[in-house]
């Protein structure tokens, strides 16, 4: 046995077949079992209690992590049908994260190990997220092409082996995701703003308000999503627009009939949803045409094929749709995981466990949580 850093190689008797893999970084706890390959349970549970604060409340996160990590493991276990006895390994976010938060998974974890006497790895978050693109048939060829889109990251990576990556640039300030949280909450749809700004824009007009594409025309693989959100600010202002709880008329409007929502769009000029939607699909138009752009200009620059969009904000369903129609234009191939190995999941921590237990890699006892663990 030696080691490395933060990893021990070891030398392998027997081989790896049940993984468990554990998340949490931030506010979703999971847990997931992968076999042979193939995922046989992936359970998250979101964390609700953030919202009444409009953001992630840390102390909060980690205490309910606490409370949720047996049940989820427990559960992923007897979904797939697997006895803890028979696992050959764990594996375990370590980083970036909330320090609070990754505390709980990984000595959760190490314990969970040391009792049963099977390795752990300790898994890096945002190269997990690449890996979710493995999950699933068909998986791209190397070298390839990330965008990594999360709450907390933009990073563009040439995957140019397994394992084995290039940053070629990142956000100099807000991630994508949040901006989409911070334009969220200024228009009152509560948090994380994410998804429902993504299904107003279907119904409003992109070109509505014509927000910054910040850096899109420079050389550079570096991105800004500050001055986007600073201009949605900005544009409110001038339009002496306020927006208040939108959330829950439009959560009532979806689940009742087309009359509620007529009534909606009869209410005054600052609950009209018509400006919503305008403002949701023009917002996300200035986003996605920066990932976008970014993503097809490092494809020419490298002459590379296969290019991949990895989490949360890649659940979106114009970067996939905008993407994928330019990729065909192209002849590019593209990759999206599934949803729900888009946003925090366990399954792309024991996916990529799976591929670092093969490779020879697990980690000592030692390894300690890396709020800022970089790529
Ligand atoms: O990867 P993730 O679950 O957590 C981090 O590692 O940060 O990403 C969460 C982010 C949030 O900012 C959320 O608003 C965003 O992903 N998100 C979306 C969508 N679904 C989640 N953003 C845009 N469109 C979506 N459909
Ligand atoms: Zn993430």
């Amino acid at each position: 046995m030696f080691c490395v850093g933060n990893n021990t190689y070891f030398s392998l008797f027997y081989s790896i077949v049940n993984i468990l893999g554990i998340e949490t970084s931030c506010d979703e706890t999971s847990a997931a079992v992968i076999r042979d390959c193939r995922i046989k349970s992936n359970i998250i549970s979101s964390q609700l209690v953030h919202r009444q604060y409009g953001g992630i409340v840390p102390e909060l996160a980690s205490r309910a992590h606490q409370q949720l990590i047996v049940p989820i493991v427990e559960e992923a276990l007897h979904e797939a049908e697997t006895k803890k006895s028979e696992l050959d390994g764990i594996a375990v976010t370590y980083g970036p994260g909330l320090i609070g938060a990754l505390l709980v998974g990984l000595n959760f974890a190490k314990s969970m190990a040391y009792g049963l006497k099977i390795p752990f790895v300790g898994i890096n978050h945002m190269e997990a997220h690449i890996y979710a693109n493995f999950i699933d048939e068909p998986t791209p060829n190397y070298p390839f092409l990330c965008l990594i889109v999360s709450g907390g990251h933009t990073q563009l990576v040439r995957v140019n082996a397994p394992l084995n990556h290039t940053l070629l640039g990142e956000t100099l300030d807000d991630a994508a995701g949040e901006a989409y949280d911070k334009v969220g909450k200024m228009l009152g749809l509560g948090f994380p703003g994410g998804p429902v700004i993504d299904n107003l824009a279907r119904e409003g007009d992109p070109e509505f308000v014509k927000f910054p594409r910040s850096y899109l025309d420079e050389d550079t693989f570096e991105f800004s999503f500050s001055g986007i959100k600073t201009s949605v600010l900005y544009w409110l202002r001038n339009n002496k627009i306020h927006f208040t709880n939108q959330i829950t008329k439009i959560a009532e409007s979806r689940e009742t009939t087309n009359k509620k929502l007529q009534t909606d769009m009869e209410e005054p000029s600052t609950n009209n949803r018509q400006l919503l939607t305008n403002l949701c699909a023009s917002f996300q138009a200035a986003v996605v045409d920066v990932l976008i752009g970014k993503l097809l200009s490092a494809s020419d620059k490298f002459s590379i094929k296969d290019i991949a969009v990895a989490g949360g904000v890649s659940a979106n369903s114009e970067l996939r749709k905008r993407l994928t129609d330019s990729a065909r234009e192209r002849g590019l191939r593209v990759f999206f995981p599934k949803t729900e190995y888009c946003t925090d999941n366990g399954a792309m921590i024991a996916k990529l466990g799976e591929m670092k237990f093969n490779a020879g890699i697990s980690s000592s006892v030692e390894l300690t949580a890396i709020p800022y663990l970089q790529l």
